[in-house]
């Protein structure tokens, strides 16, 4: 019996991590495909003032440095989030080690600068929402530039299981911008009206607390994700299904929201 109960909690946690990362990946193909179709098409086609679409305030005539570093951060966005999630598929690590260690250097090299170039864009040219939002969004630069680092260290020393872990902290530091979209339109379905926010100045305690949320808290749960893989017990394994489900199937309306209010009308 206490075999069985064993049995079952593994699968339901394998089950439940699988159906997570399924969705999480085909979600963020979508808003790399926003990104290529609204930035580096416009780029292509020498249209910058499309980049207004979204914010005003992202293509300025005369800052010719500050838009570079738009351009690059959104460049980037899109290679980041398309690859982020394929260095966690035990096949192709084992069956294409090397597109592995290529796509690492390449995914490493570019969370640095994509950190980097969005701390520029957050406090010298200045971002949308208030204090509260660009003191969250440094930590998330933080955040991914620790990961980054540690996960690319304990990779030259060779000690796989940390150098696993650091990455899979890394992934969801760098989901962090994705998940705000998706946890924001989330809230917009559930309420059909901006509350706890000022849609104007794009600030309040809602943003502030899902700044937190996105930013800070998936850490946390990854941490405690590791804690119910490596436990013996079933019900951790169950607790940590049971959120994870939860919180899956608030990315998956979210992410819903987000295509039909948010990515799919600007492009
Ligand atoms: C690592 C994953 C990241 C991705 C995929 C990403 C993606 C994007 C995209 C697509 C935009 C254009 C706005 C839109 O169309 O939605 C953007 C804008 C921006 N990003 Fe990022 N970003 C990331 C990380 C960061 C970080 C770490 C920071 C800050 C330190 C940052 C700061 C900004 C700022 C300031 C803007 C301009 C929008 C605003 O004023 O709020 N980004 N980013």
């Amino acid at each position: 019996m206490k075999q069985r109960t064993q049995t079952v909690a593994v699968h339901l946690f394998r089950n439940v991590t699988r159906f997570w990362f399924v969705v999480t990946y085909l979600g963020q193909l979508i808003f790399a495909y926003y990104i290529l179709m609204l930035y580096w098409k416009s780029t292509a086609l020498g249209d910058f003032e499309k980049w207004n679409t979204a914010n005003p305030h992202f293509y300025m005539k005369g800052d010719r440095v500050g838009n570079l570093i738009f351009g690059l951060h959104v460049a980037l966005a899109v290679v980041i989030t398309m690859l982020g999630p394929l260095q966690l598929v035990t096949w192709i690590r084992t069956k294409a080690p090397r597109f592995h260690r290529i796509s690492g250097r390449v995914y490493i090299f570019s969370a640095f600068l994509i950190s980097i170039a969005g701390l520029y864009l957050t406090w010298v040219r200045g971002s949308v929402g208030g204090l509260f939002s660009a003191i969250g969004i440094t930590f998330n630069a933080l955040i991914i530039i620790v990961c980054a680092f540690f996960a690319v260290k304990y990779a030259m020393q060779r000690k796989i299981k940390l150098h696993n872990q650091w990455a899979v902290h890394l992934l969801l530091a760098m989901s962090g911008v994705w998940l705000f979209r998706v946890f924001f339109m989330l809230w917009m379905v559930i309420h059909r009206a901006p509350v706890g926010f000022d849609p104007e100045t794009f600030t309040g305690p809602f943003l502030n607390a899902l700044a937190v949320l996105v930013y800070i808290l998936p850490q946390a749960i990854v941490a405690f994700y590791f804690k119910a893989k490596f436990s013996g017990s079933p019900s951790t394994k169950w607790a940590f299904s049971l959120l994870l489900f939860v919180i899956t199937i608030g990315i998956v309306i979210g992410t819903i929201g987000a295509v039909r209010g948010m990515w799919l009308p600007r492009i």
